[in-house]
C-alpha cells in the first residue's frame, strides 16, 4: 500500500486523499452532516452556487455552512470575472475553507451562458475569472474541470498548467469530455496526462465506486487524491473506507441493513430540519432510495418511497423493510443450519 501523505491545498492541509465534489441537489448541509458522522477529514464541497444569483440574493441557503463540518468549500459557477470575484468574497465570509470554480458542468442550461464546461472553450476568459477570484479572497481557490469540450479539444493539460501559473491550489479532473456527459468510462490515462502537466495536487475523478477502484485510480493516474461523487449517495461512509484502505490496506465493513435504514431516517430528519417537511421529504426520497439499494426484497419498498409525504410514512416503510430483511437473514441461517446438519 502506498503511504498516504497529507494533501496541501494552499494553507489548507488535509489528512485524507478523498474529495467529495459538488453534486447539485445532493451535497447539501444534510448530506454533508451524514458524511461527517464517519469522516471528519475528507474534503467536501457544497452544491454549485450561481455567482449571478448571489448578486440578487447574497443569502443563498446553498452557501450556509455549519461550524463542525470543516474542511468544506463552496463551489461557484459563472463567467463574469467581477461577478465571480464578488461572489467569492461572499463565500469567504461564510467561512468556506476554499472556493472551487466550476469548469465541468455539462448541462446545456449552464453551458449556453458560457458557464461550467463552456469555460474550457474560452481559456482566456477562464484565466481571467480565476485571477479575479484569487485576487478577491485569501482562501485557496481550486478548479474542477473535464478533459475538454469534446474529443477534438481535450485541452485540460494546457489549461491546467495555465491555471496553476495564475495561482490555483488544487485541481479536480473528471475523466470525460463535456460532449460525453456521463456516458462511457472515465478515461484515467488522460487524467494522468493532466496530473503530469502541473505540480499542484490533482484529484482524479470518475467512476470510482469502491476503495479498490480508488486505489487503482491513484495507481494509474499518480494523482494526490481521488474525487468520488455518485458512489457516495446512500454510502456516506465510503470516503472513510477509502482512506482506511489507502492507509492500511483494509477497511471497516459497511453498516448492517438495520444501521443503514437508521441512517436513512437520520438523513431524512436532517433534511426536514433544514428545509421543512414538504421540501425535505421530496428531496429525501432519492436519498432513501439510495440507502436501500441492494437490500433483499427492497424493489417494492423503493417504489413506495417515491410516494411518501411525511417522516411517519418513511418510518413505517423502512421498519417494514427492516423486519423483512431480518426474516430473510433468519431463513438463510435456517437453510445453512440444515445443510450443515445434513453434512455431518
Ligand atoms: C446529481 C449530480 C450533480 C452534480 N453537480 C455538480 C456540480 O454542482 N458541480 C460540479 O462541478 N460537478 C457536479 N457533478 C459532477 C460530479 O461532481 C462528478 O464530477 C461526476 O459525477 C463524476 O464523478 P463520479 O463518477 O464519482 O460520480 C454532479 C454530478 C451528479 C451525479
Amino acid at each position: 500500500m502506498t503511504k498516504m501523505k497529507k494533501i496541501k491545498i494552499g494553507k489548507l492541509e488535509i489528512d485524507s486523499c478523498v474529495y467529495i465534489p459538488p453534486m447539485a441537489g445532493v451535497t447539501d448541509l444534510a448530506f454533508r452532516k451524514m458524511v461527517r458522522l464517519f469522516d471528519k477529514e475528507t474534503l467536501i464541497a457544497t452544491e454549485m452556487v450561481s455567482s449571478k444569483a448571489l448578486m440578487y440574493n447574497p443569502n443563498q441557503s446553498l452557501m450556509k455552512l455549519s461550524e463542525d463540518e470543516h474542511p468544506v468549500g463552496i463551489q461557484l459557477f459563472g463567467h463574469e470575472p467581477e461577478v465571480m470575484a464578488k461572489a467569492a468574497i461572499l463565500a469567504e465570509a461564510q467561512r468556506a475553507d476554499f472556493i472551487d470554480i466550476n469548469m465541468g458542468c455539462p448541462a446545456p442550461k449552464i453551458t449556453k451562458g458560457k458557464d461550467g464546461a463552456a469555460l474550457m472553450r474560452e481559456p482566456d476568459l477562464a484565466i481571467k475569472i480565476v485571477k479575479a477570484v484569487i485576487n478577491a479572497v485569501k482562501i485557496p481557490v481550486t478548479v474542477k474541470m473535464r478533459l475538454g469540450w469534446d474529443e477534438c479539444s481535450k485541452n485540460s493539460p494546457t489549461l491546467a498548467a495555465d491555471l496553476e501559473q495564475v495561482g490555483i491550489c488544487a485541481l479536480t479532473v473528471h475523466g470525460r469530455t463535456r460532449e460525453q456527459g456521463y456516458t462511457g468510462n472515465a478515461d484515467w490515462e488522460s487524467i494522468r496526462d493532466v496530473r503530469k502537466s502541473v505540480s499542484i495536487p490533482v484529484f482524479g475523478n470518475g467512476d470510482v465506486r469502491s476503495p479498490f477502484d480508488a486505489a487503482k485510480l491513484l495507481e494509474v493516474t499518480g494523482c494526490a487524491g481521488v474525487a468520488i461523487a455518485r458512489a457516495t449517495m446512500g454510502n456516506p461512509w465510503l470516503s472513510m473506507q477509502i482512506n482506511q484502505f489507502i492507509k492500511t490496506g483494509t477497511f471497516t465493513e459497511e453498516p448492517s441493513i438495520d444501521e443503514k435504514l437508521d441512517l436513512a431516517i437520520k438523513h431524512l430528519g436532517e433534511l426536514i430540519k433544514i428545509k421543512g417537511t414538504v421540501v425535505g421529504v421530496r428531496e429525501g426520497r432519492r436519498h432513501l432510495i439510495n440507502y436501500t439499494k441492494g437490500m433483499p426484497n427492497s424493489a417494492e419498498a423503493r417504489a413506495q418511497i417515491g410516494q411518501i409525504n411525511t417522516m411517519q410514512e418513511a418510518e413505517i416503510l423502512l421498519s417494514r423493510l427492516k423486519e423483512e430483511s431480518l426474516n430473510q437473514v433468519k431463513n438463510i441461517n435456517l437453510v445453512k443450519d440444515k445443510e450443515t446438519a445434513n453434512l455431518s
